[in-house]
């Protein structure tokens, strides 16, 4: 006997969004995911391979610039190769779809990544920086990074070591970024934690904060996360398989099938 197969997202979380007049939300690795960018905890996930204390600090990184440039070089050069998916295009058309209506809705991505704003996403703030660019140390001067330099990369302007726009471990979040999404979080009718294992803080926090500040809280993610208990709904499925299917249900779907990737450079 055939079970008919619904979304696996609940009513509730439709009719809450419809009714939202704020929606934010967070996403983690796992929204890159099904466009091949490896997750840090998964089992194939970076972290397994390469230990944080050895690459995402800052001790690490003056004990060998070189060791970890190239990790970030080949991080880079990995998402210049992919594609945002039908999860990112999906939070593109969902910001659409609250806009057009005269709502609020934030995208605080852990992410470095890029691929929100490639696949169109405007209201975004990156609350690990980006792998994107990169500055020296030393005089703070933007700099333009090369994936094959050999030995340490240097600013051209006065010398220093260059390294990549991200929130290393021991390092602040970015203060003006983190303030506007625990703002979002804080005032959010609806709020949606996606592909994080909600393990980092602060970022973990913020479905914490919206939830305490009366929001309905939904996170998507194949399995629990660390906070999975303390959500209102657990939508349990891939950000690329509910994400669409979820703007659908709102009838905002049109713009994320099929459409590659707005705002892609390249
Ligand atoms: P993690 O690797 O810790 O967690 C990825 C999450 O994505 C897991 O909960 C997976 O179950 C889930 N996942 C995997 N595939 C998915 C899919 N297709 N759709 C939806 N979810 C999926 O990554 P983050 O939570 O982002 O920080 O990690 C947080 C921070 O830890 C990162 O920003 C990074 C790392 O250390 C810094 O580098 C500062």
């Amino acid at each position: 006997m055939h079970q008919p197969v619904g979304p696996p997202f609940s009513d509730t979380l439709v009719r809450r969004l419809r009714e939202a007049d704020r929606v934010a939300v967070l996403t983690g690795a796992g929204i890159s995911a099904e466009s091949g960018v490896p997750t840090f905890r998964d089992p194939d996930g970076l972290w397994q391979r390469f230990r944080p204390e050895e690459l995402a600090n800052v001790e690490a990184f003056l004990a060998n610039p070189t060791l970890v440039q190239g990790w970030y070089a080949h991080r880079r050069a990995l998402v210049e190769d992919v594609e945002p998916n039908a999860g990112h295009r999906a939070l593109a058309a969902l910001e659409r779809w609250v806009t057009a209506r005269g709502g609020d809705f934030l995208l605080a991505t852990q992410n470095v990544d890029g691929l929100h704003a490639r696949a169109g996403s405007e209201r975004l703030v990156e609350l690990h920086g980006s792998l994107l660019r990169s500055h020296c140390i030393d005089c703070a001067a933007e700099a333009d990074e090369s994936a094959d330099a050999r030995g340490p990369l240097t600013c051209q302007a006065c010398g220093g070591l260059v390294r990549p726009d991200v929130v290393w471990f021991g390092e602040q979040l970015p203060e003006a970024a983190f303030a506007q999404a625990e703002q979002a979080a804080a005032l959010a009718d609806v709020y949606l934690s996606v592909g994080t294992s909600a393990v980092v803080y602060p970022a973990a926090g913020l479905p914490l904060l919206a939830r305490q500040a009366g929001a309905y809280v939904a996170e998507v993610n194949p399995t629990p996360s660390d906070i999975a208990g303390r959500v209102s709904e657990q939508v349990r499925g891939t950000a690329g398989e509910v994400l669409p299917a979820l703007v659908a249900a709102l009838g905002g779907a049109s713009g994320i099938r099929g459409q590659e990737s707005g705002g892609n450079d390249g």
